[in-house]
């Protein structure tokens, strides 16, 4: 795949701008806090309709303005796509996507038009962090990847939230305990079809993260991913959590929120077998995220066929020279987009356009 034009309109601190970026490597070079995050954002949007660093759209809206428009068009196998994704403060529909001409009904329509990668130093989190984290990695990926998963995921939180809510007005109203049945069979279907899209993606993330960090580490240090579930075994997952949340029924009632469910779900990233999360040096946790952003681009390109874009920010400065190389061998055939505060940053890798951002404004 690839970006022929991207266009920010009243986006962040952008008034107007447009990038045509070519095949390789574009470059967005400039002082801190001027908008280079920015681009890839508005880029990241387009990919899976919403902010890799906050879930409130308004915020992607320039101050002082009603609405903020990002359109790209890309350049795939079969033909150009065209996206245009627009935000609003005051309209009734704060978020609206069009695909070509059309209106899309449901944000869900915009998966597989734009399909990019992001790596940011704000990723080292999915290593450090709790289970949420991790949960957030492979929900931006599978999304991204597979309408499907996003709607399943969809109907898993509203179930999710509507059960929560059902458990504390029962706390009041005991009467109403039988209608958790109907919320407990919308969370198991849902929640089975996440269970089982999840495994098999850490499956394979598992498999290629696997080589690459080998790679990273001269061979030194294994790299293993594993899907932690309460259903992680089950033939049935969905089967498997309606029977654990009737068997839970009681104690959910008691702390009043629901204890059984793939929103407790976890990956455990082990090098040599001992937990990353705690174990792992600073440096070693940092080469587990590059493998698995590197494999999360894999699998992305094998499960579509063609190379999604890669976004890189602000990371090539805290990597050593030998993983810089490493990374950019990989992404010979990947269109990327690279942000950094100075070109040497970069250790002289190829690269087909440097824009200089300052203030909202890019120039070539
Ligand atoms: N909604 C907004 N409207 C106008 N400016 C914004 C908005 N949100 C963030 N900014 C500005 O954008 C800049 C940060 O842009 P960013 O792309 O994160 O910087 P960097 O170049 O360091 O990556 C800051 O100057 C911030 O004040
Ligand atoms: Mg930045």
């Amino acid at each position: 795949m690839r970006v022929k034009t991207l266009s920010l309109t009243q986006f962040r601190n952008y008034d107007q701008a447009t990038i045509t970026p070519g095949e390789g490597v574009t470059v967005f070079v400039g002082p801190n806090a001027q908008g280079k995050t920015n681009v890839l954002e508005a880029l990241h949007l387009c990919c899976i309709g919403r902010s890799h660093r906050t879930s409130r759209d308004e915020e992607l809206i320039r101050w002082g303005a009603d609405a903020a428009k990002v359109h790209i068009e890309t350049e795939q196998q079969d033909g150009t796509h065209e996206v245009t994704i627009l935000l609003s403060r005051s309209q009734k529909k704060k978020k609206q996507v069009r695909i070509g001409s059309r209106s899309a009904e449901r944000i869900g329509e915009l998966m597989g038009h734009v399909c990019g990668v992001l790596f940011s130093p704000e990723d080292l989190q999915i290593v450090k962090s709790g289970p949420a984290e991790r949960r957030r990695f492979i929900d931006m990926q599978l999304s991204q990847l597979h309408p499907a998963y996003f709607y399943a995921l969809q109907r898993a939180q509203r179930a999710l939230i509507q059960r929560n809510a059902l458990l504390k007005e029962i706390a009041k109203r005991p009467s109403l305990a039988p209608t958790l049945d109907a919320w407990d069979e919308q969370l198991a279907a849902a929640g089975g079809d996440i269970a089982r899209m999840r495994r098999h993606a850490v499956e394979l993330l598992c498999e290629t993260a696997e080589k690459t960090h080998a790679s990273l580490t001269l061979g030194r240090e294994a790299l293993r991913l594993r899907y932690v579930s309460q259903v992680a075994d089950a033939q049935d997952p969905a089967q498997a959590l309606l029977a654990r949340m009737r068997a839970a029924r009681s104690e959910d009632l008691r702390r009043l929120t629901t204890t059984v469910g793939v929103h407790r779900d976890d990956i455990l990233i082990t090098i040599d077998d001992k937990d990353a999360r705690t174990f792992a040096s600073q440096g070693q946790q940092r080469s587990a995220v590059l493998a698995l952003k590197l494999a999360q681009l894999d699998l992305a390109w094998k499960e579509r066929g063609e190379a999604p874009v890669l976004m890189l920010d602000d990371v090539m400065s805290e990597l050593d020279p030998s993983r810089r190389r490493q990374l950019l061998e990989r992404i010979d055939r990947v269109q990327t987009f690279v942000t950094c505060t100075d070109i040497s940053d970069l250790g002289g890798a190829r690269h087909s356009a440097v824009y200089h951002v300052e203030n909202g404004r890019l120039s070539l």
